[in-house]
């Protein structure tokens, strides 16, 4: 099934194989692990984003994906883990994200026998590296400087990482990877350190337009008018000019906003859904206006 899945992507015999024997190699995975793999639903403007993406996982690349906010980056991610049928384990980096959360924690617990004694929880990292399952690392260009050195060893072609914890050094088993994204806008956003950026083979995740957006908010928004959409797919089209003018803030071009305000629409005029799904997230009064003007010409009340 998934291999019919493979053949829509331009890959390469050799990859196809790889990928395969990932998915043939024994592995039993518990319920909880198996939620963890995750679903296909990312729709590629070029399928050569996701094959490159597949290519350099499989020949155990690590894979950098950078996109403005909203563009598709997590969802991408989840086909990635989909496709190899690999569980995939979550870090991000804009929360206050230290050591502990990386690599695990100890808690007090009791060895059924009324003896309490030292347990150590494991982190996502610890799991994805001894499990050989996958790590997605979110806004890995927000990481702080003290966790740095922990995401450095494990991007290292060595695959290992010192748990000062358990005063263990954690290897990473076979099918280990990394996926880390970055929200590379078009500005104001933190360049991502040049010692990890070198780890990285690096793809870009561009925002979907044109039809294949139209077929996106079709199939993923309550909004099912053919009119509606199509002027919804040209308000995509104008705020991601803007954006990259700098006129707007980039939350005002996401995908994820544009689906709330179809969504909404389907149910109250455009222009109040866009209001209040697009315009009124934006802290800055001319850029709300910006994006009104834009929705004014596209929609009459
Ligand atoms: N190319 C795409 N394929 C499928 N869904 C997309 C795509 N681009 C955006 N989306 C939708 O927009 C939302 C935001 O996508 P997400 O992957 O969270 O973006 P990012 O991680 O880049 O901020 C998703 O929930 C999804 O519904
Ligand atoms: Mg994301």
């Amino acid at each position: 099934m998934i291999e019919s899945e493979l053949a829509r992507y331009p890959l390469a015999d050799r990859v196809k194989r790889i990928v395969l024997d990932i998915h043939r190699r024994e592995k039993q995975l518990s319920d909880d692990e198996r939620l963890l793999i995750g679903s296909p639903g990312y729709t590629a403007s070029d399928p050569n984003v996701v094959a490159d993406a597949v290519t350099a996982l499989a020949l155990g690349k690590n894979v950098l994906l950078k996109g403005p906010t909203g563009s598709g980056k997590t969802k991408l991610a989840e086909l990635l883990s989909h496709l190899f049928q690999q569980p995939m384990h979550m870090i991000n980096c804009s929360v206050d994200l230290d050591a502990e959360a990386l690599l695990g924690h100890k808690t007090l617990g009791s060895d059924g026998e009324g003896h309490s004694r030292i347990d150590f929880v494991p982190g996502p990292v610890e799991k994805a590296m001894k499990r050989g399952h996958f790590l997605y690392i979110d806004e890995i260009n927000m990481a702080r400087a003290d966790t740095l050195p922990i995401l450095n060893g494990v991007l290292d072609y060595r695959r290992t990482v010192h748990n000062p914890f358990t005063a263990e050094t954690v290897r990473a088993s076979e099918g280990f990877a990394v996926i880390a994204a970055i929200n590379e806008g078009y500005i104001g956003t933190t360049p991502l350190n040049e010692a990890l950026k070198n780890r990285f083979v690096v793809i870009d995740v561009p925002y979907l337009q044109g039809d294949a957006l139209k077929a996106l908010l079709r199939r993923q928004s309550s909004l099912q008018d053919d009119v509606l959409l199509d002027r919804f797919v040209a308000l995509s089209r104008d705020l991601i000019s803007k954006a990259r003018d700098g006129q707007i803030a980039e939350e005002g071009a996401s995908i994820r906003s544009l689906l709330d305000a179809c969504d909404l629409a389907a149910f109250m005029s455009p222009l109040r859904a866009i209001r209040r799904a697009i315009a009124d997230k934006l802290d800055d009064e001319r850029e709300r206006a910006a994006v009104l003007t834009i929705a004014e010409t596209l929609f009459d009340s």
